[in-house]
């Protein structure tokens, strides 16, 4: 099954998306754990719609430079429009796999819910080693969506839905590879925390809640008898949370990591 594709619908929806509560509070830890500083030289790996970039660019001002890559280009215009005050910001269109940049030429990177969506995580580590200067460190963020906890009256099809939801990213269980995918990469692991996500409610302002149409809109174009179950599942949803049944919760864990001196 293909693994989801970020067009001009999907850049509108994340701009939205991410200026959501929960998701604000994981970019304060990934911008917290980076500990940028001024005049560093940091890359952002899949900067989608550019808060983090914006953000870090704040951090090391004038002196430093920030570059952001992504294979999007609707995510580029939209990091480029949010960074268009901040000349010491490049985006380019570039995969986490091949990246443009000479060995050594980064003091520190960070990749946010990226590495989720390539199937290669020891190509893209290995580039991501190369580019960073001996001593640089790596702050890596992802989800493991086996960390899922989603009430169901009927835990059955909530498994299937979930199943079928996973094969939208090419490793959705990439929490617990990561570690040793590191390692084998040539990083130290200097730490390793849990962001987690709970949820009561189900409102656009909640993460779940912004996923339960997306999960239906999925699950619904999928072959087979799962693409039935979308619209009950949903409903399902719906009903918890006016019954005040609704529970939610997501682990992502934030990796630092250093490329040996
Ligand atoms: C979920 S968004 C995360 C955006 C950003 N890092 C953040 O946390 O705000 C994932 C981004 O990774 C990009 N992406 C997916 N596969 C990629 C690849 N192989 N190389 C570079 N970027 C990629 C997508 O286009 C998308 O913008």
């Amino acid at each position: 099954m293909a693994i989801h594709q970020f067009d001009a619908s999907e850049a509108a929806r994340l701009e939205k998306h991410y200026a959501i509560p929960v998701i604000v509070e994981q970019r304060r830890r990934t911008l917290e754990a980076l500990g940028a500083s001024v005049g560093e030289r940091i890359l952002d790996v899949g900067s989608g719609p550019g808060f983090l970039t914006a953000d870090i660019a704040g951090i090391v001002g004038s002196g430093g430079r920030v570059c952001a890559v992504d294979t999007a280009e609707p995510m580029l215009k939209a990091g480029r429009r949010r960074c268009a005050s901040f000349p010491m910001v490049e985006f380019q269109r570039a995969d986490a796999r091949k990246l443009p940049y000479p060995d050594a030429s980064f003091d520190a990177a960070v990749a946010a819910q990226v590495y989720l969506f390539i199937p290669e995580l020891d190509a893209a580590l290995a580039e991501l080693r190369r580019v960073l200067r001996p001593g640089g460190r790596a702050i890596v963020l992802d989800t493991d969506w086996g960390s899922t906890v989603w009430n169901s009256r009927d835990p059955a099809r909530m498994a299937r839905v979930l199943e079928s939801w996973k094969q939208r990213y090419g490793n959705a269980h990439i929490g617990r590879v990561l570690p040793g995918a590191l390692r084998r990469a040539g990083f130290a692991i200097e730490g390793a925390e849990p962001v987690v996500i709970v949820e009561l409610a189900a409102t656009e302002e909640d993460y779940g809640g912004g996923q339960l149409k997306e999960v239906a809109k999925y699950i619904a174009s999928q072959q087979g008898e799962i693409a039935a179950e979308a619209q009950a599942w949903k409903d399902e949803q719906l009903t918890l949370e006016a019954s005040g049944d609704y529970f939610f919760s997501l682990n992502r864990y934030l990796f630092v990591a250093r490329r040996p001196a």
